[in-house]
């Protein structure tokens, strides 16, 4: 496992056509912080996201991992640099079962070349893989789903699958984009337990609209409305700065 390293996105700018999705925005995820991103529909938490995770290119800003300044990171760089991520949504592999989703998140094993790729690895590193994965299973409380089909999955087993198959190349910082999405009362329970025990050595990055979620986990919140961050503070700060309310009551109003 990699030591967890500070992240430090700084000044970050991203325009999509004439469109201004974030404007300046400055975040750090320190080693074992749980750092929150919250605002209303559109407001460019998913975009933070994708830039920290190398699947958009900011427009201009600065990225920084534990200090030294470095190049944005590409997807298939953030194994190495102990980056995992789940995305909005599930975005699990539909043909394949939940083991194999797994396998393709440790790092030896492509998706596009599924079977070669596995077999191409020596035995004991398959079988070494394997037993991760059982494990994993195991630890996220899903282990009689391992030979099912990931598009044959409820709902909340596959947010759970795709949280596992993040686990795989034992990442220090998982970002997670609405892990709470669509889930129920029980589950939303179960995570918020497993982010708090995975922060004891690790660093998580929320997005999330679960305000139970967020204040109950988080170390740390950055809150950003229509692509700027309006307010940056621990729960209890964020609970009662009148700029984030007012953003919220805004947004209610509109919807
Ligand atoms: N690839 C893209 N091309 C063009 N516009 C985009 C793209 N991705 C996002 N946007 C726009 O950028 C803005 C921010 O979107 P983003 O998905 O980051 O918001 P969000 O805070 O994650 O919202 P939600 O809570 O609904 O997930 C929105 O206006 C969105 O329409
Ligand atoms: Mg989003």
């Amino acid at each position: 496992m990699h030591d967890p390293a500070s992240l430090r996105l700084e000044s970050v700018t991203v325009d999509f056509g004439g469109l201004r999705a974030l404007s300046n925005v400055s975040i750090e995820i320190n080693p074992g912080e749980v750092v929150g991103i919250i605002g209303p529909n559109g407001a460019g938490k998913t975009t933070l996201f994708n830039v920290l995770s190398g699947l958009v290119h900011p427009t201009s800003g600065t990225f920084y991992m534990g200090g030294a300044k470095r190049n944005w990171p590409k997807p298939h760089e953030l194994t190495q640099l102990g980056i995992a991520r789940t995305l909005q949504g599930v975005g699990l592999f539909n043909d394949l079962t939940v083991n194999e989703n797994l396998l393709v998140g440790a790092s030896h094993v492509e998706r596009d070349n599924f079977f070669k790729s596995l077999l191409g690895l020596d035995r004991n590193k398959q079988r070494h893989l394997y037993e991760e994965a059982q494990n994993l299973l195991a630890e996220l409380q899903i282990a009689e789903y391992a030979r099912e089909l990931a598009s044959s999955l409820p709902y909340p087993i596959s947010k759970r699958v795709a949280l596992a198959r993040a686990l795989m190349c034992k990442p220090s910082t998982l970002l997670l984009d609405e892990p709470a999405g669509g889930l129920g009362v029980e589950d939303i329970e179960w995570l918020k337990e497993f982010v708090l025990r995975f922060r004891s050595e690790k660093s998580v990055l929320l997005v999330e609209h679960h305000m139970d979620v967020i204040m109950n986990v988080c170390d740390r919140i950055y809150v950003l409305n229509f692509g700027e961050l309006i307010a940056h503070g621990t729960p209890d700060q964020i609970k009662h700065n009148p700029l984030v309310i007012a953003a919220y009551l805004g947004n209610e109003d509109g919807e």
